[in-house]
């Protein structure tokens, strides 16, 4: 693993530990975006073959990644346009319920907020203590709650949650489970198989898995595929794209599958062949490596913690491949400042400081990062 990644990412600086902001771009991948470019730049006898063919490669990909159906498997502009399609096309009573997490990533939340009034929605943020517990969160749940929506790892703290227990819990009681992978997939596994776990299972792509910004896609089950209904229409994801010469035959009927649920020029060019040579990277080194690569770093850094002065958000259990930490004293802009001064690229998420650990990160620079926190 380690020479193949020197090459993948020797032109990266040592000290990135950033994953959970931007995913940096591996060299296959850039590679493979310079030459998408090379090539539209001159699109003579450039064939529908050459290009359209992309989203079934990507949707094969990641259904790989998540070890399912390339037919459940839906793009995405973003992890907001995924929760949009559930806010806005359930099939909503009034007075339904809609649960979230307290202090949520609001892709997952403002679409819901934006429908509220329009469906008569009722919403209800839990602490986080409901979401470690499977049996306090069903106490709490409302007999009128019809979906939960939840981050597999949350953005601001690191902390992974048993969505693979809260799945079962929530079948029992038939609510519609819509978990997001972003901060987790790539880093880690997903839920396997997912089928059991969740009706919808979704990721923005850049990064954990490396991929360029402007792309999310999700795991859509058979259910969730006929509960929730196409919202973007185009060529592309109806009948009518089969008989490509016959574009003008307004066939509104749509593909099978999750197809039908892709967004607007998902055959995007540039950021499809990037994203899917940073697949075949992960594909080839593996997604249980790479997690247990990214757990022992993790391991390491909080066995060494001075934990007087950090102090990691969220029981130490839960943190596979990244923290958040306040800091006991001064101020973590200011440390942030100083860490990039020393070469190291961290971030700050409500005035916490965030370090995350992928693939890219070795153990020495681990161990040089808390020399420079403990300075
Ligand atoms: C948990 C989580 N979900 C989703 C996203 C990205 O959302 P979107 O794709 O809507 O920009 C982020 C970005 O930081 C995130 O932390």
């Amino acid at each position: 693993m380690n020479a193949l990644i020197q090459k993948e990412f020797a032109h990266l600086e040592p000290g990135y530990f950033n994953a959970a902001y931007m995913g940096p771009t591996p060299q296959r991948a850039v590679d493979a975006g310079k030459k998408s470019l090379e090539r539209t730049a001159n699109p003579v006898r450039m064939a529908y073959e050459e290009w359209t063919l992309l989203p079934t490669q990507l949707r094969k990909s990641l259904a790989r990644l998540l070890r399912t159906k390339p037919q459940n498997i839906a793009h995405f502009s973003s992890a907001a346009d995924l929760f949009s399609l559930i806010a806005w096309t359930y099939p909503w009573k009034p007075k339904d319920h809609v649960i979230f997490m307290d202090d949520e990533y609001p892709s997952l939340t403002l679409p819901f907020y934006q429908v509220k009034e329009r469906y008569g929605l009722e919403i209800t943020a839990l602490s986080r203590e409901h979401f470690r517990n499977p049996a306090l969160l069903l106490q709490a749940i409302p007999p009128s709650a019809k979906v939960v929506v939840m981050s597999h790892a949350a953005f601001n703290s690191g902390e992974v949650f048993p969505v693979e227990k809260i799945g079962q819990a929530l079948k029992e009681r038939n609510i519609f489970f819509a978990v997001d992978g972003t901060q987790n997939l790539g880093g880690r596994r997903a839920p396997d198989p997912l089928e059991t776990v969740c009706d919808v299972y979704g990721a923005s792509t850049y990064k954990w898995l490396l991929g360029a910004y402007g792309h999310a896609f999700a795991f859509l089950s058979e259910q969730a595929q006929n509960t929730l209904t196409p919202f973007h229409i185009h060529w592309m994801n109806t009948q009518g794209f089969q008989d490509r010469h016959a574009l003008s035959t307004h066939d509104f009927s749509a593909h099978s599958g999750a197809h039908r649920f892709d967004r607007g020029q998902a055959a995007n060019t540039l950021g499809s062949r990037v994203l899917l040579a940073s697949l075949s990277l992960m594909e080839e080194i593996g997604l249980e490596k790479i997690e247990q690569h990214n757990r022992e770093l993790l391991g390491s850094f909080l066995e060494n913690l001075d934990t007087t002065r950090f102090c990691p958000l969220a029981p130490l259990e839960t943190l596979h491949h990244f923290l958040a930490m306040e800091i006991k004293k001064g101020n973590s802009e200011d440390l942030q400042k100083t860490l990039l001064q020393k070469g190291f690229d961290v971030s700050v998420r409500r005035g916490n400081l965030r370090i995350s650990f992928h693939l890219f990160n070795s153990k020495e620079k681990t161990r040089e990062l808390l020399a420079a926190l403990h300075s």
